[in-house]
């Protein structure tokens, strides 16, 4: 890559700024499904004084999956343990941050997709009855135990709901799926970083702002970020229209939140296999990009949006990408 990606919606260093992150329900913007069963299964958990159900939340990155592991804690009034898929690469591993719970605490798993498969196997009846059966000692000699945990609150988070094992799936009482936000919500979400910031912004720029933020929080924050330095060196410290045309088009991100590498994807679709259909193994091949990269940041929101269609035979340029790419459309006459 010939530079860092602006819009990436993955997560980056200057991201965890815990500032910016939400603490309680009610400052979470958007997801309103989400936000109103959650309220719901937190308040009766609270009132039988029992742990929340284990709860999978799943979604492109950057849509607030970890900020709201960290807010149901809150909610509740517990503490959270966090991990990842990788880190647990030993059953031992999973015991150690299991038998450090106390009752009702979240533990939080993010990138659940890549637990091991046999750490998973030993989460199963975790989940199911707070015990953790493991195997000590060697061949003859090796024998199970069994410990019994306090009751807790698993917390899984995913970008690849997909590539989950049906058994983990169905152990946990909740699934929910995060959606790329609205402008509106954008909108607010803008508002209130330039509020935690400081930062007066007008609210045409606020506008600009929403509308090229990939409906992804972080994106959001990390573009306010990139444009109040222009504000701050440029101008006079208030976030303007100008000021944002201006640091975005430096930046690469046309009015739709389409950055260089979109481009490269969406022009190799059309201009290397024909519009497609168009496997993406070669497609990322084609644009010098990981699978896994393309598949899980590139891809959904392009999807979402109505750039290219997914078929069983690969991927398909639509209308709507040559009419952003200048290329005149044929292929509805051919197909009808
Ligand atoms: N609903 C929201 N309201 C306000 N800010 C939000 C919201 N959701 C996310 N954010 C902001 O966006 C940032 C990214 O969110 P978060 O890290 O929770 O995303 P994620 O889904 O866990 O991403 P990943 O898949 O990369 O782990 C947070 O630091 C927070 O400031
Ligand atoms: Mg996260």
């Amino acid at each position: 890559m010939d530079r860092e990606r602006i819009v990436t919606a993955m997560s980056r260093k200057e991201d965890e700024d815990q500032t910016l992150r939400p603490r309680f329900l009610d400052q979470y913007i958007g997801q309103n499904d989400i936000k109103e069963m959650l309220d719901i299964y937190i308040k009766a958990a609270l009132k039988r004084k029992e742990a929340l159900d284990h709860i999978l939340l799943y979604g492109p990155p950057g849509l607030g999956k970890t900020t709201l592991a960290q807010i149901i804690a809150n909610e509740l009034g517990v503490q959270i343990r966090v991990t990842s898929g990788p880190a647990i690469e030993r059953s031992g591993d999973l015991a150690a941050v299991l038998s450090s719970l106390s009752p009702g605490d979240v533990l939080f798993i993010d990138e659940m997709h890549r637990l091991p498969r046999f750490v998973e196997e030993v989460l199963y009846a975790a989940m199911e009855d707070y015990v953790l059966d493991i195997v000590i000692g060697k061949d003859q000699e090796s024998r199970s135990i069994r410990i019994d945990l306090p009751p807790f609150t698993l917390i899984g988070a995913t970008t690849r709901f997909g590539d989950l094992s049906a058994p983990l799936r169905e152990r946990f009482g909740v699934v929910m799926r995060l959606n790329y936000y609205g402008e509106d919500d954008l909108r607010q979400i803008i508002r209130r970083t330039s509020n935690v910031y400081r930062n007066a912004i007008k609210a045409d720029a606020v506008d600009a702002l929403a509308s090229r933020s990939r409906g992804t929080p972080r994106i959001a924050n990390r573009l306010f970020r990139r444009v109040r330095d222009f504000a701050e060196i440029i101008g006079d410290g208030i976030i303007t229209n100008d000021i944002t045309t201006l640091a975005l088009t430096k930046l690469g991100i046309d009015k739709n939140g389409l950055d260089q590498t979109d481009y490269r994807y969406l022009r190799s679709i059309i201009e290397n296999f024909g519009g497609g259909p168009v496997g993406i193994e070669t497609i990322a091949a084609t644009i010098s990009e990981e699978m896994t990269t393309v598949e899980d940041v590139y891809e959904p929101y392009l999807l979402q949006e109505g750039y290219i269609k997914r078929t069983p035979r690969g991927r398909v340029a639509t209308e709507r990408t040559y009419r952003v790419l200048g290329i005149p459309y044929y292929k509805g006459l051919l197909d009808s």
